[in-house]
């Protein structure tokens, strides 16, 4: 990517800075999202956007603003179109920077429909071939020894009205209903499958359930027994693999399965496994799983070598949510869904307005009195980190004030954790007793 969009990506858009004790995650995170390459937002490569053919308007539904717009207008060329940026926007380069500055961990932003059987190619409109660029970049990701934390950030059915990272412009949300949850739900398992199967998938360690959705509960029906489908789809596609899930019974069905998609039907068919929702889940996401193998030329049978054993050893994946105060009127509690290793993501934007007055002051005493991962984990949401934040500000911010509050800000999410702090005292002044 472009060096001024790489500073997008590190620093303006998002980075994750937690401590966490979970298998596959580094205990002290220090990350970032790679933003706008396999779920592209306009907004964050004005120009690159409009030199691939897109546009620009204040109501992002009503013009070529979104990755939908931009398949339905250019049918033909859109996935060559697509594929360039892929290639560009995140590459050995940029890899090699982020390792050179201490980041162990990133967060990739994924679309439904880089699991392409899942897209209604009558009314839906998506790039094709992503899931072989998301190799390409684990590959190179495994290699430099980061971990990775794969993010269902645009939903099928759009989570979120009008917001360009959910793939498309609109205010018809239609994420909340039994047909699209069942598509997140064959999706999540599909992403299970591939992060234990393929071999560029190995720093892969969990899976988040739905990057932001809607804030008011009253407009998010069934999220709750959504949430806990998730996990339990996750483990489901665990035990149907073979990986030992803690407290939960080991699955007979795989040691009379020659492969991966007859373990998963015969797993379907058990009628103590989880809800019929589940079960349903995991019949359906054969034939999808079994086509996405075929495009990653992906082996799927339990007998090539050691891929038994291996799977008997494997951790399973920490499944993740945003957390319980992303939402408010009485909202479910994702601590609600946990079995297994489970962690929780908020993200924090002061630009946005509604944080802090904007001045210097208040934002310092806002940040360094931060109360959100304490308010969390009293909730059961812990351990927590903060998978969004940024620098930008609703006032004019000098240099020195910018330095200063990245360090409050990393001070505050890791809460002590420590790391490249300019200076680790900057909140000193502005705790409050
Ligand atoms: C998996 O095993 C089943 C049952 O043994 C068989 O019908 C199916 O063709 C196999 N699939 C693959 C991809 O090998």
């Amino acid at each position: 990517m472009p060096s001024s969009h790489f500073l997008y990506a590190l620093y303006i858009l998002t980075a994750l800075l937690a401590v966490v004790k979970a298998a596959g995650l580094p205990s002290k995170i220090y990350g970032v999202n790679l933003g706008s390459w396999l779920v592209l937002e306009p907004w964050m490569l004005p120009q690159e956007w409009l030199d691939m053919g897109g546009q620009q308007c204040g109501d992002c539904s009503t013009c070529i603003a979104s990755e939908f717009a931009f398949a339905k207008a250019y049918p033909n060329t859109v996935d060559a179109i697509f594929n360039k940026h892929w290639s560009t926007w995140f590459t050995q380069t940029d890899l090699d920077q982020l390792k050179a500055a201490g980041i162990n961990t990133v967060r990739i932003p994924l679309g439904y429909w880089i699991v392409e059987p899942l897209v209604d190619r009558t009314s839906e409109y998506y790039p094709k071939g992503g899931i072989l660029q998301l190799r390409r970049g684990l590959k190179q990701i495994r290699d430099a020894g980061i971990a990775v934390i794969l993010d269902h950030h645009a939903l099928p059915g759009v989570q979120s009205p009008n917001q360009m990272f959910t793939g498309r412009c609109t205010k018809d949300v239609q994420f909340y209903t039994p047909y699209n949850y069942h598509r997140a739900l064959i999706w999540s398992g599909v992403m299970t499958a591939l992060s234990h199967l393929d071999p560029a998938f190995r720093t892969v360690a969990s899976l988040q359930a739905v990057n932001e959705p809607i804030m008011d509960a009253n407009q998010t029906p069934g999220y709750g027994q959504f949430q806990k489908n998730f996990v339990q789809v996750v483990r489901a596609v665990e035990l149907a693999l073979g990986i030992p899930v803690s407290g939960v019974a080991p699955l007979s069905v795989v040691s009379s399965s020659r492969n991966v998609t007859a373990a998963l039907s015969a797993a379907s068919g058990l009628p103590n496994l989880f809800n019929s929702e589940v079960r349903q889940v995991l019949q359906d996401m054969v034939p999808v799983l079994t086509k996405v193998a075929l495009q990653l030329t992906l082996d799927l049978n339990f007998d090539q070598q050691g891929l038994k054993v291996e799977l008997r050893r494997k951790s399973p994946l920490i499944t993740n949510f945003m957390d319980v105060n992303w939402q408010y009127n009485n909202p479910s509690n994702p601590a609600d869904a946990k079995i297994g290793p489970q962690t929780y993501d908020n993200h924090l934007y002061y630009s946005f307005g509604g944080v802090a007055d904007a001045n210097e002051e208040a934002y310092m005493t806002h940040v360094c009195n931060l109360d959100r991962i304490e308010k969390d984990a009293a909730l059961g949401n812990t351990p927590l980190w903060f998978g969004e934040w940024g620098l930008s500000t609703q006032f004019t911010a000098s240099d020195a004030f910018l330095v200063k509050w990245a360090d409050a800000q990393k001070y505050s999410y890791s809460k002590g954790a420590g790391w490249i702090l300019h200076n680790p005292n900057v909140c000193a002044r502005y705790i409050k007793q």
